[in-house]
């Protein structure tokens, strides 16, 4: 039985991929979490109905509490924890290289010292900044990295901490999964994401859908694609969260990696909206507005080399399935 190390198991993503490791039942768990963005109520839950691991809560900026911890032991770790709002990383940069730099090379670090031979890190499409244009397959894990903001810089920072520690210390491998919309909800119902104040369009339309928000807003309609609204990969929480057991696979007999973690296809805003209230039943208000700095027309990921070098095979390329997984949590909340 394999001895995995979770940090930010108490958020969206590291909850699911914790329910997932838990339900394949091979694995005895650890999740660290400080709670700042995460909840108590999501390891009661995950407990509850998917099975018992240990909880410890501490932050990672406690770099004594992070080395005794990854001393007593673990063939893993998945580091999910992290700051992630980019308004906010551009407006105190600090916080972010702090958070997601500097407490990610300590526990790198820790690893290192203490023989953990694997490590997965949650990276983010954001590496990839503003690409200038978009093949028509997607964008591939060796286009150009140009971070446009301090969250994107942070993580690819973390990614070149990964990729030296990697090179200098045998034994050492990681896979970096830079991942693209994240969104909807646990398909068994009982987990799903329930971030405050998020930004996140399927979860907003669903909060609007619900009557929760007032209105939503559609940030541009003016950009070069088909409807003028811009286009994203969305990919459904569950099936990003089997790629992570593939990554531990696949560790097993081979070399560090870097996997795009997206469908390789995009749905416009204004198809995303219209989704939503077709599912939902409910015809909200849309306001569109200015763009916002920094988002790219189009965001697509090439994620054949997830596909051609592990046998992760997604289960959920469906957008109105999507998005009615966000809605059915959503009312939970
Ligand atoms: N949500 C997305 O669409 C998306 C896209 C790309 C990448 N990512 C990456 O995925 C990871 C998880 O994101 P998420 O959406 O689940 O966010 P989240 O905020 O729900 O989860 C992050 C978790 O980490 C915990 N945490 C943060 N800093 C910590 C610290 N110093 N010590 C201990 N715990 C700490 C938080 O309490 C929270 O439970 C992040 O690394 C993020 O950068 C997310």
């Amino acid at each position: 039985m394999q001895k995995i190390l979770i940090t930010g198991g108490a958020g969206y993503i590291g909850s699911h991929v914790t329910k997932e490791l838990l339900k394949r039942g091979d694995y005895k768990i650890t999740v660290v979490d400080n709670l700042s963005t995460g909840f108590e109520e999501t390891i009661g839950r995950l407990k509850k109905y998917y099975g018992d691991f240990e909880f410890r809560k501490f932050d990672l900026s406690d770099w004594k509490q992070t080395h005794d911890l990854v001393a007593e032991g673990f063939d893993a770790i998945i580091h999910f924890a992290a700051a992630l709002v980019v308004p906010e990383s551009v407006e105190n940069p600090l916080k972010y290289y702090l958070n997601n730099t500097a407490n990610t090379a300590n526990l790198i670090q820790a690893a290192v010292q203490n023989g953990v031979g694997k490590f997965i890190f949650s990276s983010t499409a954001a590496v990839y900044g503003e690409p200038a244009s978009i093949p028509q397959t997607g964008i591939a894990e060796d286009a150009p990295t140009a971070p446009i903001n301090p969250y994107g810089h942070s993580k690819l920072m973390s990614e070149q901490v990964l990729k030296d520690a990697a090179k200098a210390h045998e034994g050492f491998k990681y896979v970096a999964l830079r991942y693209f919309n994240v969104a909807g909800a646990d398909m068994g119902g009982k987990i799903g994401q329930s971030t405050k104040n998020a930004t996140h369009l399927i979860k907003v339309a669903a909060q609007t859908a619900l009557g929760k928000r007032d209105r939503m807003y559609i940030f541009g309609d003016d950009y070069p694609t088909a409807d003028g609204t811009c286009i994203r990969d969305y990919i459904h929480v569950d099936d990003l969260s089997l790629a992570h057991l593939e990554a531990l696979d696949y560790l097993e007999d081979h070399q560090s990696d870097i996997f795009n973690v997206g469908y390789g296809r995009g749905y416009s805003v204004s198809e995303v909206v219209q989704t939503m209230k077709e599912i939902s039943g409910q015809d909200f208000e849309v306001v569109v507005t200015d763009r916002r700095a920094g988002d790219p027309a189009a965001l697509i990921a090439d994620s054949s080399r997830l596909r051609q070098k592990t046998s992760w095979r997604p289960q959920y390329d469906d957008l109105a399935l999507i998005c009615k997984s966000a809605l059915e949590w959503e009312k939970k909340l």
